[in-house]
């Protein structure tokens, strides 16, 4: 059975004050119509976890996230603003950043030299500090600095993308998928630093296909199926739920 049969009220983060707020959003590609209609919000400081099939339409919500791709309908509110219209670098202005899915790292540029990309919009005055930041939160790329990105692991490559996003100093971090494609130790791994980021306050939307890790370390958890969020819950709720466990659980 899929969870979009069972017709439930929709709960929406418990903590009142929501960092990003979503109302009756609907996407369109051309004539095909890509979200249903999506309520969600992230409160601050939170790790929200969007889980769903492959095709469900977590990319197409975070690209409208970030401004890359426009609503056809609804709204998007964050940090008490309406930000729907903003145009993407607006949106980066206010903190929203992202790491992109497949990571998109410039390969023949060095590895530090990415990271810095990623703060062009600061003042470079405590820019060494905060990349040492990500050195700590990812050893190995201290180690590789001076290599070329195009030389690192798939594992290495999603640490520099979100290493990257984080130079740009982020209230709401958006992550696609960091986890997809690593083996289960690499995977396990990055969503400790997603999890550790989260204990230093920043508010993260996570987005994976991988249920069980994504939601084992969220506070909220949304469940997606093609283009409608159709379940909801903290992040033990929907680990504990039956027919989450059945749908996205293997279980
Ligand atoms: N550029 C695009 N043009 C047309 N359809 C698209 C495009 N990108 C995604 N889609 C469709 O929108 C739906 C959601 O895709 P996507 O957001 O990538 O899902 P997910 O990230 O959950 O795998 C799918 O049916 C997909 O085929
Ligand atoms: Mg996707």
């Amino acid at each position: 059975m899929r969870l979009a049969e069972q017709a439930a009220p929709m709960p929406l983060a418990p903590d009142a004050r929501a960092l990003l707020e979503v109302k009756g959003l609907k996407v369109r590609y051309g004539p095909i119509e890509a979200l249903h209609g999506i309520d969600f919000a992230v409160a601050k400081g939170q790790l929200v976890a969007l889980v769903g099939a492959n095709g469900a339409g977590k990319t197409t919500l975070l690209r409208v996230l970030s401004g890359v791709h426009r609503q056809s309908e609804g709204t998007i509110g964050f940090d008490g603003t309406d930000i729907s219209r903003l145009a993407p670098h607006r949106r980066v202005a206010l903190g929203i950043c992202q790491a992109p899915e497949g990571r998109q790292v410039f390969g023949p540029m060095s590895v530090e030299d990415n990271i810095r990309l990623g703060a062009y919009r600061r003042q470079s005055a405590d820019l060494n500090e905060r990349i040492d930041q990500a050195y700590v939160l990812f050893p190995v790329l201290k180690e590789k600095r001076k290599l070329s990105a195009g030389t690192l692991s798939g594992g290495q490559q999603q640490m520099l993308a979100i290493a990257r996003a984080l130079m740009g100093e982020p209230k709401l971090l958006l992550l696609d998928e960091p986890s997809l494609g690593l083996a289960p130790l690499l995977a396990a791994e990055i969503l400790r630093v997603v999890d550790r980021l989260r204990q230093q306050g920043i508010t993260i939307l996570l987005v994976e296909q991988n249920a069980r890790a994504a939601l084992a370390i969220a506070d909220f958890g949304y469940v997606m199926e093609t283009g409608r969020i159709v379940k909801a819950g903290t992040g033990p709720e929907l680990l504990q739920s039956e027919d989450v466990k059945r749908a996205y659980l293997g279980m």
